[in-house]
């Protein structure tokens, strides 16, 4: 199963957040004054690896998938933008399924400790980039701790720990400098996985857009004003399932792997060049970067490892050590190293496999309305572009990526400018009303109930099948599964009219017990930097950055 199929055949968010951003913001000529161009800017990275043994991984709700090491380490990294006297913004991208509100409680209950009320729930935003391969168990509702068998404290503590630490980073590197801004199409990186639901929108609104998925990412680059660039945030929506749902490796998947390259890439290609005395041949500062050239110089190796000395549990974005020693004298040691992080947005339906999905057993594409094999769903599964290698595939989806974030972090040129603000509330979102346009003119108004998960959820997706015989796109469920329905909770009729015409599974809305099994009540944020917006909902994704 899939935890984010819920958001099936929408693919283009972007649109409806304008109703937030007018009711929160209500604009009115806020957009500020052009001339103060300057913000104050820190950036900051810190490792939320968490337990890599005997943890169920959180994404595809697979009981089964217990890590078991590490394909490569998960880090939070952070941004803040502030204006010299006014608002600041914090925004946080977790290497992992998806935020939670139980941990930014935590954190910010830390950050009042230490900073009083300079970041609180309004102006910290903390997104996760939807891999499936990361420990699970840091959710507060049952429904998303179900196959972790509840809490997992060494997860939650290694987020909240993490995420304080690398607010902190980016708090002590807060310098002067500048953000820019830049957009552009990024292609074959994501496919829709459920295309012939995304076929029940109506035609008038396909019709705007050229693809069935969302194929634009969105980057920010931010600039030092002594020492150029220092990082970048992009966002573009592609699900975190390049790795399986039988991978047992702790992963960053392929939004995590783009990171990395593009870190390395700002490090190998950039960093030596200027006034800056990090010489890239005399002092490799990663592993992949010496590696190749010392493989069969062994002793060498440990040589040089013994050189570098332990940090004492100071941040690793400082360079310590060698360089602060021998450089001390010059003032570029202490320039903080590269920051740039993936950020997911609207991938409700985008699926990284981008080969199509396939039977396993016969080799032939799965039945195109409801995913299934000869009427089974448990065979039918996507494929990516390293197919049958998922480590490949996920390399390739994050180089895509990465190529992408190079190209647009080079030719940034719009600078922002304006104030920075933002907005934090509360909505029940299963009460709302909404106002709908009727057939044949006038209005209607509508209310939402509250949440349930259809018989199609549990079918999953082609990223990953649910187990037994569910199938996408049921409309009808079934007796059986009905019947074991019952026993946890039997929807009245109210909500079964409200829901129709999706068949209730299970009625996680209205399941409290032995506490809620589903958030009704939803934070929605949005920060504003100059003539960007984002909106944020923690626990879930954003929406992709708007430009005014
Ligand atoms: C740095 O640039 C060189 C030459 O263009 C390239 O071969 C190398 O892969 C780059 N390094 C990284 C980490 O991208
Ligand atoms: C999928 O379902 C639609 C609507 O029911 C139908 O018109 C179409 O023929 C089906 N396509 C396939 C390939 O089965």
């Amino acid at each position: 199963m899939e935890l984010f199929s819920f958001l099936r055949g929408r693919v283009q968010i972007c649109a409806s957040i304008w109703f937030w951003i007018v009711l929160l913001f209500m604009l009115q000529n806020s957009r500020g004054t052009a001339s103060a161009s300057t913000y104050l800017i820190g950036l900051g990275s810190y490792d939320i690896t968490g337990p890599a043994a005997d943890v169920n991984m959180m994404g595809y709700a697979n009981s089964e998938q217990i890590a078991s090491g590490v394909h490569f380490r998960l880090r939070a990294r952070t941004f803040i933008v502030a204006e010299p006297q006014g608002n600041r913004v914090v925004f946080v991208n977790l290497d992992a399924c998806m935020a939670s509100q139980l941990v930014k409680m935590k954190v910010i209950e830390r950050l009042k400790a230490r900073y009083g009320n300079l970041y609180t729930e309004n102006n910290v935003a903390i997104s996760g980039i939807h891999t499936h391969a990361g420990p699970g168990g840091y959710l507060q509702y049952v429904v998303y701790i179900v196959t972790s068998l509840g809490f997992v404290r060494q997860s939650f503590d290694a987020l909240v720990d993490g995420i304080e630490q690398c607010i902190i980073q980016a708090h002590e590197n807060l310098r002067p400098g500048s953000v820019f801004v830049n957009k552009g199409q990024l292609l074959n990186t994501g496919v829709n996985r459920s295309p012939s639901a995304y076929l029940n929108n109506p035609a008038s609104e396909r019709n705007k857009y050229k693809y069935n998925v969302d194929t634009e990412m969105a980057l920010l680059k931010f600039v030092d004003n002594e020492w150029g660039p220092v990082g970048s945030f992009n966002w573009f929506a592609t699900h975190g399932t390049s790795m399986s749902r039988t991978n047992s490796l702790i992963s960053g998947d392929n939004k995590g792997a783009a990171a990395r390259f593009m870190e390395d890439w700002f490090e190998e290609n950039n960093s030596g060049s200027g006034a800056s005395p990090i010489k890239k041949e005399k002092i490799p500062r990663r592993v992949s970067n010496i590696i190749p050239s010392m493989r069969k110089k062994y002793d060498k190796l440990i040589d040089l490892a013994a050189t570098f000395q332990s940090s004492g549990g100071r941040h690793a974005t400082r360079l310590l050590s060698v360089v602060r020693r021998v450089r001390s004298d010059s003032r570029q040691a202490d320039k903080p190293r590269f920051v740039s992080a993936f950020c997911q947005t609207n991938c409700g339906d985008v699926s990284p496999n981008v080969l199509g999905a396939f039977c396993t057993d016969t080799g032939l594409p799965c039945d195109f309305n409801q995913s299934t094999c000869n009427g089974k769903n448990e065979l039918c599964y996507g494929r990516g572009p390293g197919y049958p290698d998922e480590f490949e595939s996920t390399r390739i989806i994050g180089d895509r990526q990465f190529r992408k974030a190079v190209d647009l972090f080079n030719g940034a040129s719009e600078q922002l400018n304006g104030k920075v603000d933002y907005r934090h509330t509360f909505k029940d979102f299963s009460k709302l009303e909404v106002t709908l346009p009727k057939q044949g003119g006038g209005n209607e108004v509508i209310k939402t109930c509250p949440a349930a998960m259809g018989f199609g959820f549990a079918a999953g997706t082609t990223d990953g099948p649910g187990a037994f015989d569910f199938r996408q796109g049921d409309n009808k469920g079934n007796a059986f599964w009905r019947l074991v329905r019952n026993v946890l909770k039997t929807p009245s009729k109210e909500q079964i009219d409200c829901q129709k015409p999706k068949p209730i599974l299970l009625d996680t809305g209205e399941m409290k017990e032995p506490y809620d099994w589903a958030p009704s009540i939803l934070p929605i944020q949005i920060l504003r930097i100059g003539q960007l917006v984002i909106l944020s909902v923690p626990g879930g994704n954003n929406s992709p950055p708007c430009i005014l």
